[in-house]
């Protein structure tokens, strides 16, 4: 939540710092703001809105600097307004911040500043922050030389040992023109090496047109930079060295390459992102999952899995918990993180636990994990974005290959996080050495997938007729059996969020215990079948719904001869990942019905691709 993005080199850094506003617009876009190193000191313009709206503010084009930093916020404290835009500064203008996360002292921290005549003008918990470093510049006894970049720096050590909460802080001093420092606790926050020209930013695909050589900081680390060297220090200001990181995201990879929108795009990616994240994992005599390496005495000794995610993630998760109780006979519990940290889930060495986040960088998922090592268990993340803090607190991190996910509504993660849960079944699987002849079949289905897909994608006008019929209803139903009830939850959050359309998902059978009572003439019941054994029970479920007037529209590999307004088709493949299949013309149909009613379908209302608050 929150983009931050920072240039320090010899071009004019506004060009870079809007290309790279754009790009982070998922993050959150209800005000941007940048602030760049002029000759006569900070120039500071910030606008309410889309970044689209800052560039349009008088007097951004006198905008010369080499040296700058930009935001694109996403309103926790303040409402959205030019005011409470980022960059913030001090009262003296020397220091300009713009900052990702939340500071949850800052109540006190502008009581302290008051009492020593700072004024504040914005509502934010932020503004405290250039004022607190203002503090230290002046007033802490302070022995390093005031002529070095290092009082700078001292200062803002300072500041940051008295913020509580959550912090990715970019920070510009107009005494020190030629410098940029930065700081992360618990927000997401890279740098960019270049020739001659160094970058900050919230996440990798907003630099990546510009470097594919990245330094991923840790919390509490500092970076000190000019436009030809990043140095790093502790918190005591000790130097540390860090290794640099060569991202292989191809630059196009962040480009909507003719589509009309990243989601369209990222739909259309699935059959590559999840053939990339099969990869060779299939190995002649075993399977092998990147660095993982985990016992046959290791595994016969876990009582219980937790598969710990937010959102599409967590769905994903509910497709892993089928696959590892069915292929390992390992008992499976999926838990929303921002539940499982408050209910005292019963963790111990015998447990372990599974957290799924595409970005990597969601706060409750960390914040779970960070929970379940301290009770004892081994974790291991699934992750698509390399060297994000999930991968850097997790004991073992396997990776997606679905390339940068751009789109607030997830899409491709979901397909290939599902695909990488499967091939992890069969890794325990064939540790523990248990369903021998299932595994086999299953690792068939799982390279046909990519090729499925495509067949699903070639015919796509089905379901955007559908879309077209039913873009102004106000309530969707959507019902399944077994695992396609976990399709079902997906398919309604899918709706949900860039259509504005109230759904449900029930599990079929559950529906006349109460939800039933909704259905009335008109109303959409979306159906998922693809369980042979189950169909027979979810078409009395679906007849249920027509018999009191729904309009319904039936995804199934399965023949039927029933006259249901709309069935689509997909492949069969094996149950226990049907869901890759299943869900894709759910995206779909989300998709078309958010294109009719014109809505953004990238940068859906009041969200953010990365949820890095609590
Ligand atoms: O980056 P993560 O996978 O941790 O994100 C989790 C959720 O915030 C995310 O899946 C969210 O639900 C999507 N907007 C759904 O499309």
């Amino acid at each position: 939540m929150c983009g931050i993005v920072g240039y320090i080199g010899e071009k004019q850094a506004k060009p870079i710092l809007n290309e790279g506003l754009l790009r982070l617009e998922y993050r959150g876009y209800d005000s941007a703001g940048i602030a760049t190193i002029e000759k006569d000191g900070i120039k500071n313009i910030k606008n309410k809105g889309r970044v689209n709206a800052l560039f349009e503010v008088n007097g951004i084009d006198a905008l010369q600097g080499t040296v700058g930093i930009a935001h694109t916020r996403w309103a926790t404290h303040g409402k959205p307004c030019s005011v409470n835009s980022h960059p913030h500064m001090d009262n003296s203008k020397t220091f300009a911040v713009v900052h990702n996360g939340i500071i949850e002292n800052y109540a006190d921290l502008r009581d302290f500043l008051k009492s020593r005549h700072y004024e504040f003008f914005s509502e934010t918990d932020t503004e405290v922050i250039p004022n607190l470093i203002h503090y230290y510049y002046n007033h802490s006894d302070n022995t390093t030389s005031s002529t070095s970049e290092k009082k700078f720096l001292q200062a803002v050590t300072d500041a940051c040992k008295m913020l509580k909460g959550s912090y990715a802080i970019a920070v510009l001093c107009s005494d020190y023109p030629d410098n940029m420092i930065v700081v992360r606790q618990d927000s997401p926050l890279v740098i960019g090496k270049g020739n001659k020209e160094n970058y900050i930013s919230s996440d990798i695909p907003a630099i990546l047109p510009f470097t594919k050589e990245f330094y991923f900081l840790n919390d509490k680390e500092f970076a000190l930079l000019t436009k030809e060297s990043i140095m790093f220090y502790d918190e005591n200001l000790q130097t540390i060295q860090k290794k640099i990181h060569t991202i292989t995201w191809d630059s196009g990879s962040v480009e909507k390459d003719g589509y009309p929108d990243f989601m369209l795009k990222e739909i259309f990616e699935q059959p590559k992102s999840v053939k990339a994240t099969i990869g060779n994992k299939f190995q002649k005599s075993k399977t092998m999952i990147g660095d993982l390496n985990l016992s046959k005495a290791y595994l016969s000794s876990i009582n219980k899995i937790f598969i710990v995610a937010c959102g599409t993630a967590m769905h994903a998760g509910l497709a892993g918990k089928n696959l590892l109780e069915n292929l390992c006979q390992i008992p499976s519990e999926v838990d929303v993180a921002s539940e499982f940290r408050y209910r005292d889930p019963i963790i111990n060495n015998q447990t372990l636990c599974i957290f799924i986040s595409q970005s990597g960088e969601t706060a409750d998922t960390i914040a779970a994990l960070k929970l379940a090592k301290a009770k004892g268990s081994k974790t291991i993340a699934i992750s698509n974005v390399i060297g994000s803090s999930i991968t850097r607190e997790a004991d073992y991190t396997i990776y997606t290959y679905a390339g940068p996910e751009i789109a607030v509504a997830s899409t491709k993660a979901y397909t290939s996080q599902i695909t990488l849960l499967a091939i992890l079944a069969i890794y325990f699987a064939e540790i523990l050495e248990i369903h021998q002849d299932k595994i086999e079949e299953l690792k068939t289905d799982i390279q046909l997938l990519p090729k499925k897909i495509e067949t699903i994608l070639k015919n796509t006008s089905q379901i955007e007729n559908f879309a077209k019929k039913i873009h102004k209803e106000k309530d969707i139903f959507f019902i399944g059996r077994g695992i396609d009830e976990t399709v079902a939850l997906e398919g309604s959050l899918k709706l949900k969020e860039i259509s504005y359309i109230h759904s449900e998902a029930y599990p079929s059978g559950e529906l006349k215990h109460g939800p039933i009572a909704l259905v009335e003439n008109g109303i959409t019941v979306v159906s998922i079948m693809t369980n042979r054994l189950l169909l027979e029970k979810s078409i009395s479920n679906v007849q249920e719904v027509v018999t009191r007037g729904a309009k319904t529209f039936i995804i199934t590999n399965q023949d039927m001869n029933y006259d249901f307004d709309e069935v689509i088709m997909i492949p069969k493949t094996n149950t226990l990942i049907s869901p890759i299949l299943s869900v894709i013309p759910l995206q779909l149909l989300a998709y078309y019905i958010a294109k009719e009613k014109n809505l953004d379908v990238d940068k859906p209302r009041n969200l953010a691709k990365s949820v890095t608050v609590e």
